[in-house]
C-alpha cells in the first residue's frame, strides 16, 4: 500500500493527538506531535527569560535550541526532546501552556518549527497534527482532517487529563486557556488557524475514539 501525508488540524483539546496517535499505530506511520515543537520552544524561552517581543533575541535562543522525537521505550510512542532533555510531560503544564500560543505567533518561530516539520514528512507514512499542516506544512497532503468539537467536551476532556497531574487546577483556568489558545491561532498574522479547503470535517463531539478512528482510517483506505 501506497504511504501518504496526513494532516490534522483543529482547535485546541479536540482530541487531535489521540486520533493521530491510534491511525500512526494501526498504519505503522510516524506521528508527529507539531504542538510539541512550539510547547518545547516555549518551555526553553521560559527557563531561559529569553524576551520574546525582541526578534534579535529569539534568533539567537532559536540557534541554541535543539528538538527531536524519540520513541519511548515502554509504549514505542515518540516523545519530544529538547536538547537531549525529554521534556514531553513538562511541556502540558499549564505555565506552558498560557504561554505558547504567543510563542507560536512569532514568525522565526514558526519558520524555524516548520522547516523541521517538513523534513520528517519527506518519506511520507507520517502523521501530523497541529493548527497549519494542511494549509502551510503540508499543503499538498494526500489526506487533510479538521477536527472540532462542542466546547463543554472539549473542556471536559482537557479538564480531566490535566487535573491527573495537577488536583488543583480549576475547570474555569482550563476553559480560559482553551479559549484563549483558539482566539490567538486562529487571529494570528502568520499561519492563523484555518480549515484547509480540501480538507474533511470530522466532529468528534458524540463519537467514540474507536467510532473516529474507525472513519479516519476508512479515509485513508480511499487514498492509498
Ligand atoms: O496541539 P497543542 O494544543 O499541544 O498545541 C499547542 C499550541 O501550539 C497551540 O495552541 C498553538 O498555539 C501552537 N501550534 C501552532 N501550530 C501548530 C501546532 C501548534 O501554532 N502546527
Amino acid at each position: 500500500m501506497k504511504k501518504i501525508i496526513v494532516a490534522i488540524d483543529g482547535w485546541s483539546s479536540c482530541g487531535k493527538s489521540t486520533l493521530a496517535r491510534q491511525m500512526a499505530k494501526a498504519l505503522g506511520y510516524i506521528y508527529i506531535d507539531s504542538g510539541a515543537m512550539y510547547r518545547a520552544i516555549t518551555l526553553y524561552f521560559l527557563r531561559n527569560h529569553i524576551n520574546w517581543e525582541n526578534s534579535k533575541e529569539v534568533e539567537k535562543a532559536l540557534k541554541n535550541i535543539e528538538l527531536d522525537f524519540r520513541p519511548n521505550d515502554q509504549t514505542a510512542q515518540n516523545e519530544i526532546y529538547l536538547n537531549d532533555e525529554n521534556v514531553e510531560y513538562l511541556i502540558r503544564d499549564l505555565v506552558v501552556a498560557e504561554k505558547v500560543s504567543d510563542v507560536a505567533a512569532i514568525q522565526e518561530v514558526r519558520a524555524f518549527a516548520v522547516a523541521q516539520q517538513q523534513k520528517l514528512g519527506k518519506k511520507k507514512g507520517i502523521i501530523m497534527d497541529g493548527r497549519d499542516i494542511g494549509t502551510v506544512v503540508f499543503p499538498k497532503a494526500e489526506l487533510k482532517l479538521f477536527m472540532t468539537a462542542d466546547n463543554v467536551v472539549r473542556i471536559e476532556r482537557r479538564f480531566k487529563e490535566l487535573v491527573e497531574k495537577n488536583p488543583n487546577i480549576t475547570i474555569k483556568e482550563v476553559a480560559e486557556n482553551i479559549q484563549m489558545r483558539d482566539y490567538i491561532d486562529s487571529n494570528r498574522a502568520i499561519s492563523p488557524l484555518r480549515q484547509a479547503k480540501d480538507a474533511i470535517v470530522l466532529d468528534n463531539t458524540n463519537l467514540t475514539p474507536e467510532e473516529q478512528l474507525k472513519k479516519s482510517l476508512k479515509l485513508v483506505k480511499e487514498k492509498t
